[in-house]
């Protein structure tokens, strides 16, 4: 009885452990295949941020992801050696059913540790990005900005899109939690956003945890500064990053074209301003010349005191 209930408490293990690996593998999947960028064509780009700079916690699941379309092929580096790699470069492996935009370890161990590289290319371009892989033996004490916000230049009435990550490790007891959410800072404090534009992301078996704020439609108001801030178990152990969202810039020919608009207006003016003084004024100068005119033709004895015949 006790034997088959250690064995069958075996069997459970096993089987949890196939789940938990499952649920890894599907997240990792899932990563490159939700929350992409909406952009509608089919040319050769990313397809969501890639997180430049990853931690893991030694032997426990992980993923990097390099999320495109509209290549012919994808490779992968680490330290500029081309995958597949010997045992002693890596674990990490291709993850073909993510269309190889994905690799991952089961159990990350200290060989793990560098700066991996994906090229993601056709005939005529090569994408590349690095991202540098930190393996730790511990979960960290406090949050680490995997991807930090960045600023970003929106026209009125398009979306703009904002995102941070950090990664929290392992929290252990279940009633620990880790926090994210976005706030606009406006005049030095701390606004909520509407609740419907973020979109909080959690992977690698919650280790990473990240938030999407999506501002659809923006207009003259939402320009300003956005932060996201990220708390571990309590909020003694607090992350923030902050992005800011501007309007397109004036253009300098735009600015120049104003000034020029602005001198010839000032120039019809003082032209208007002229005829109608030489309007005005024109009968009474002509009088005036005419009067001089006669004075100097018809009285030059009067001035010169020269002796007129009576
Ligand atoms: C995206 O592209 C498809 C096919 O080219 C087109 O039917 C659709 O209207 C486009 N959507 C947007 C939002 O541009
Ligand atoms: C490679 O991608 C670029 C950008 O999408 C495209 O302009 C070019 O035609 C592609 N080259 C080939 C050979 O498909
Ligand atoms: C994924 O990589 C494997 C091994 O390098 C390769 O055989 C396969 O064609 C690749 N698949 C895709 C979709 O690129
Ligand atoms: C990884 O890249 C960073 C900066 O790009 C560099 O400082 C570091 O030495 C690199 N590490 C390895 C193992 O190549």
């Amino acid at each position: 009885m006790a034997k088959l209930s250690t064995k069958s408490l075996a069997m459970l293990r096993l089987v949890l452990i196939f789940l938990v690996n499952a649920v890894s593998r599907v997240a990792a999947i899932n990563h490159c295949s939700s929350h992409l960028f909406t952009v509608n064509d089919t040319s050769i780009q990313f397809t969501k941020e890639v997180v430049n700079q990853e931690y893991a916690v030694l032997g426990q699941f992980k993923s990097l992801h390099c999320c495109a379309k509209g290549y012919r092929s994808i490779e992968w580096f680490k330290n500029g050696k081309p995958y597949p790699w010997p045992g002693d470069v890596s674990t990490l492996i291709l993850y073909p059913e993510a269309l190889n935009q994905t690799i991952y370890t089961r159990h990350a161990s200290s060989v793990d540790n560098g700066n991996y590289t994906c090229v993601v290319s056709n005939e005529t371009i090569r994408l590349v990005q690095q991202m540098s892989l930190v393996v730790q033996a511990n979960s960290p004490d406090a949050p680490l900005p995997t991807y930090r916000p960045k600023d970003q230049t929106v026209e009125l009435g398009h979306t703009a899109r904002l995102y941070c990550e950090a990664f929290v490790g392992n929290l252990g007891l279940p009633d620990v939690k880790s926090d994210i959410s976005w706030h606009r800072v406006f005049e030095g404090q701390l606004e909520n956003v509407y609740e419907g534009s973020q979109q909080v992301i959690r992977r690698e078996d919650d280790q990473n945890v990240g938030a999407i704020l999506e501002l659809t439609n923006v207009n003259a108001k939402s320009y300003g500064r956005y932060l996201c801030r990220i708390e571990m178990g309590n909020s003694a152990h607090r992350l923030e990053m902050s992005a800011w969202l501007f309007g397109p810039p004036i253009k300098a020919e735009d600015s120049s074209s104003v000034f020029m608009q602005f001198l010839a207006i000032i120039l019809a003016c003082m032209t208007f301003i002229v005829i109608i003084m030489i309007y005005r004024y024109a009968p009474v100068w002509r009088q005036m010349n005419q009067k001089k005119n006669n004075q100097c033709r018809l009285d030059p004895a009067d001035k010169y005191n020269i002796p007129t015949r009576p």
